[in-house]
């Protein structure tokens, strides 16, 4: 009793406790029924100790080379699609399908290849959610999917001043914390990527999104001037500075041409940066190399959690293959997602905030430039997506060429 009481004290001041809006059933649960229960019903539960000794993560940093962890083998030359013109922009499920075929890959595309939901060592599933990726929205998704497949979901409160990556011990307690959770469950939090297998604990199932870097960093502008957001925002810390009028409603446009503020200026020495306009940081983790800003080394890191641990990225650019990806390779959870979406659609497009998205030549060419990187990992998660797809649908694709 005292061991469990000392955790949950643990949660509450985490402020886990009373953030669980989608809690149905009380934290902590320690029956020994439901253990037995489940037990019996987790025919999903598979062990896969390999047990590689990989090598640690900063002899990763030294030895990756960028074509290491590129989708479809190609080197990051390739994969920025600048051979549009020549043949079909492999960065579309189209293109990458012609791709594929044409190297002779398809043959040996198959679902289980890209399936890393089997190494999972329990039920239950990580969304560490990026900011302006539409996260809200797959939450109630997941949520909804809960009462139909039969698990609890559970969310974390946004912290106002956390920092950029967790020591060992904070992830320690994390996951300490998260591995007390009932299973089968979902958990969703505004967190870097975790090793569970390092804190001695099973490995759960990773998921998350994304959306096209440019586009998710206006977003993120304008969601921080929403006066939605402002209140809040002052709400949650009374200290904060509100600005005049002019500073809310500038275009992202012209704050960047002139550098004006420092959400606009992106370079390593804006301590701005350490925010959450980029997704390599979360997929990354917290590693010290994780927080450096449009860094070769950050986007290796990250495609290779892609690639190895992440059972599902998708993005609400591509709802449909998203969805299907997500039912495919993790059906315990996801079964009937298509389905249950298109049920209710406005009841998962939730949190947009309408924005002018147009952009000058020069600041276009600025923010490929800085997000250079995090273009190219988006790519990746892209191809990785749509190779999914195919892989899930191969007969399909060759019986009707589209
Ligand atoms: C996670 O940690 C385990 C144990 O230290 C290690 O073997 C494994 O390679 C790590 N995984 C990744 C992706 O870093
Ligand atoms: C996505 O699926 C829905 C429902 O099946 C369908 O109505 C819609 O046309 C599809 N959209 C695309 C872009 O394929």
């Amino acid at each position: 009793m005292s061991l469990g009481a000392d955790r949950s004290y643990k949660m509450k001041l985490r402020d886990v406790e009373n953030a669980f809006k989608y809690r149905r059933i009380p934290y902590p649960k320690r029956s020994v029924e439901l253990i037995a229960l489940l037990a019996i019903s987790c025919t999903f539960f598979l062990f896969m100790h390999t047990n590689k000794l990989n090598s640690r993560l900063k002899e990763m940093e030294v030895k990756l080379q960028p074509s290491e962890f590129s989708a479809l083998g190609l080197t990051s030359n390739h994969v920025s699609g600048h051979d549009a013109g020549k043949h079909d922009d492999i960065n579309t499920l189209h293109g990458t399908y012609q791709y594929l075929k044409s190297t002779g890959q398809l043959v040996d595309l198959v679902p289980v290849r890209l399936n890393n939901t089997p190494k999972a060592e329990r039920e239950f599933v990580f969304f560490n959610r990026i900011e302006k990726t539409g996260s809200q929205s797959m939450t109630r998704l997941i949520n909804q999917l809960g009462l139909l497949n039969g698990y609890e979901t559970f969310r974390n409160v946004i912290q106002p001043k956390r920092a950029m990556t967790e020591n060992f011990e904070e992830q320690r307690e994390f996951v300490h914390q998260l591995t007390e959770l009932s299973e089968p469950s979902v958990y969703v939090e505004h967190a870097n990527w975790v090793n569970f297998t390092v804190h001695d604990m099973p490995r759960p199932i990773y998921i998350n999104l994304v959306r096209h870097p440019i586009e998710k960093v206006i977003s993120a502008y304008y969601y921080l001037r929403h006066p939605k957001i402002v209140g809040q925002s002052v709400r949650r810390n009374p200290n904060k500075i509100v600005q005049d009028k002019t500073y809310y409603d500038m275009k992202f446009n012209d704050c960047v041409k002139q550098r004006i503020s420092p959400h606009c200026v992106f370079d390593a020495h804006n301590r701005f940066n350490g925010d959450w306009r980029r997704f390599a940081l979360k997929l990354c983790g917290n590693a010290q190399i994780c927080e450096q800003l449009n860094s070769e080394a950050t986007m290796q890191m990250a495609k290779m959690h892609v690639e190895r641990e992440y059972s599902v990225v998708g993005t609400w650019e591509e709802t449909n293959i998203t969805l299907a990806v997500l039912e495919a390779y993790i059906p315990r959870f996801f079964a009937g997602a298509t389905k249950v979406y298109y049920s209710q659609t406005k009841k998962f497009t939730v949190n947009t905030t309408p924005h002018d998205n147009s952009l000058d030549e020069e600041v276009e060419r600025y923010l490929k430039d800085s997000f250079k990187f995090e273009l190219e990992l988006y790519q990746f998660i892209m191809q990785r997506l749509y190779m999914q797809y195919i892989a899930i649908n191969k007969n399909q694709f060759m019986d009707t060429p589209i």
